[in-house]
């Protein structure tokens, strides 16, 4: 995901790879997902709005609005501290002064583990039953896409930390779907597939950890299986 917003400068992000080379990980497998060939976001949000007849829609994070306002459902509220949206303060402010509830919760606001599991627990708190919270970002091909702080014009963040910790958490239900950079799908259930892995702390996680246990962490699912998980 390009984050036009607050792109720090060329210069900044070869500085920044340089220090994150020299005092960090160096691992530099990389991950062969084409975006281009799956579908976008909208489309699958739609979709889904469309398959469970979903009535109340949350963006955290709408930027530009290329994803908000493409989306067809009756009641959208949108929430970006900078730009887009219909709400002019950061998801925690939101969630402070929320009285509604929600059908679809798309996460997209800032890609950093710490913020992306507080907005799964803010979402999970007013998320209706049968309800779907979606995050974005949650496929980085590369270490450079997702290191903090950011050191790569196109740039998800360590945001695939929050799905393994979802993955590891009794009460929530987690996927990924392979298409757009990576969609996390989290249903408020029992996990059918608590990930057993032994993990003392989700932000000191590695690249080189994502790649080798990648479908066990992650839980992929194609974009095709979507409709059999949410029924
Ligand atoms: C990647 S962009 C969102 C893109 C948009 N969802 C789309 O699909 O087109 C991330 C946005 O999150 C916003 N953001 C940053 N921190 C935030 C926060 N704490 N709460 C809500 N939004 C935040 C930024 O201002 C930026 O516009």
């Amino acid at each position: 995901m390009i984050d036009n917003n607050n792109l720090p400068s060329k210069f900044q992000l070869y500085l920044r790879r340089l220090i994150y080379f020299l005092t960090q990980e160096k691992f530099f497998k990389k991950l062969n997902y084409d975006w281009h060939k799956t579908s976008n976001r909208f489309d699958i949000i739609n979709a889904i709005i469309d398959k469970k007849k979903f009535t109340s829609y949350l963006e955290i994070g709408c930027q530009a609005d290329v994803n908000f306002s493409k989306v067809k459902v009756q009641n959208r509220i949108g929430v970006d501290p900078q730009s887009g949206g219909t709400h002019r303060m950061t998801s925690d402010e939101f969630f402070r002064q929320n009285k509604s509830t929600f059908d679809l919760i798309f996460i997209d606001g800032l890609h950093i583990y710490e913020q992306v599991i507080k907005d799964i627990d803010n979402s999970l708190k007013v998320l209706n039953k049968n309800g779907i919270i979606l995050v974005h970002d949650c496929l980085p091909s590369k270490i450079w896409h997702q290191t903090i702080p950011q050191t790569h014009s196109s740039w998800n963040g360590d945001v695939w930390k929050s799905i393994v910790k979802s993955r590891s958490t009794d009460d929530i239900d987690t996927f990924t779907i392979k298409a757009d950079q990576g969609l996390g799908l989290i249903f408020k259930r029992k996990n059918t597939d608590l990930l057993n892995h032994k993990i003392t702390n989700f932000k000191k996680l590695t690249f080189k950890d994502y790649y080798q246990n990648h479908e066990k962490f992650m839980r992929l699912v194609n974009e095709e299986e979507i409709f059999e998980l949410i029924n």
